[in-house]
């Protein structure tokens, strides 16, 4: 079942979080409801308006079927409504690239963004690219949905050489940087890797992949303000509003817009310099 109809209210303006593990005792998130209401405080008093909730599945440690998750995000929305905390919660899943995705996808076992049929939040190995995921990726989008690739700036492979990630951007797939890595949070490599990938214009999300109220939490504005003075405000405004807005109702993302909100790369020795430099 999907909820193509889409959920009527959506708040029409401010920051779209697609990444977290606000859920209570589900995952490795949030461990119990108090933590999710605050983490829910600290998404709102951020300036997210929709946190798309994306408990892990198929990742060989935690399975959280689609049915559970709707009944889960359901039972919290309430409780936020309860608390009067004025956050939209919209059901997903982080789904693990093994080769039994595509399948759990096709017998809506697994998630999809939001509910909406449209894409698939797509998590790696934490150091390697698994052989096949290309085939995967390419079986997914196949079935008529866009696999975003979860925080490739964390895995290692990808870091070090995101020419893969390019690849995968080219045959049609998304990219979601973490905030915090943005900020230095998972260290200099990271930061570097996720700056190269913003620049290069081969980031379309950024999210918080928010698992506490402390520390992990859901908080995308310090990232946004990175990505503004690496690329452009409009780069980050796209990142944060738009682009997750429309994968969040489902629609499709308009990449061109990136392209123009992009800093022009620098040509020659002079301009590779001054990049290293920058860097
Ligand atoms: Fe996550």
């Amino acid at each position: 079942m999907s909820l193509s109809d889409g959920y009527p209210g959506l708040p029409p303006q401010g920051m779209v979080d697609l990444h977290g593990h606000l859920l209570p005792g589900i995952d490795d998130g949030a461990k119990h409801l108090e933590q999710s209401l605050n983490m829910a405080r600290q998404a709102v008093a951020d300036g997210i308006v929709i946190s798309v909730v994306t408990p892990h599945h198929l990742n060989g440690v935690y399975s959280n079927p689609a049915r559970d998750v709707r009944e889960h995000c359901d039972a919290f929305r309430g409780a936020l409504r309860e608390h009067g905390i004025p956050l939209e919660i919209l059901p997903g899943n982080e789904c693990h690239l093994v080769p039994e995705l595509p399948e759990a996808l096709a017998a809506g076992t697994a998630l999809t963004v939001a509910d909406r049929g449209r894409a698939v939040l797509v998590e790696l190995p934490v150091h390697t690219v698994p052989l096949g995921a290309t085939g995967i990726l390419e079986e997914i989008l196949a079935m008529g949905l866009q696999p975003v690739i979860a925080h490739p700036e964390r895995n290692t492979e990808l870091a070090a050489d995101p020419e893969l990630l390019g690849e995968w951007v080219d045959m049609g797939c998304l990219a979601q940087v973490t905030a915090q890595s943005c900020t230095g949070r998972f260290g200099p490599h990271v930061q570097r890797a996720a700056r190269r990938m913003v620049c290069e214009g081969l980031v379309h999300v950024l999210a918080s992949d928010a698992h506490r109220d402390s520390r992990r939490i859901p908080q995308l504005q310090p990232g946004r303000e990175v990505v503004a003075q690496w690329a452009s405000t409009e780069a980050a405004r796209l990142l944060t509003e738009e682009f997750p807005r429309a994968l969040a109702e489902g629609q499709l993302v308009n990449i061109t817009l990136l392209r123009d909100a992009l800093p022009v790369r620098s040509a020659g020795f002079v301009g590779w310099l001054r990049d290293r430099l920058r860097a």
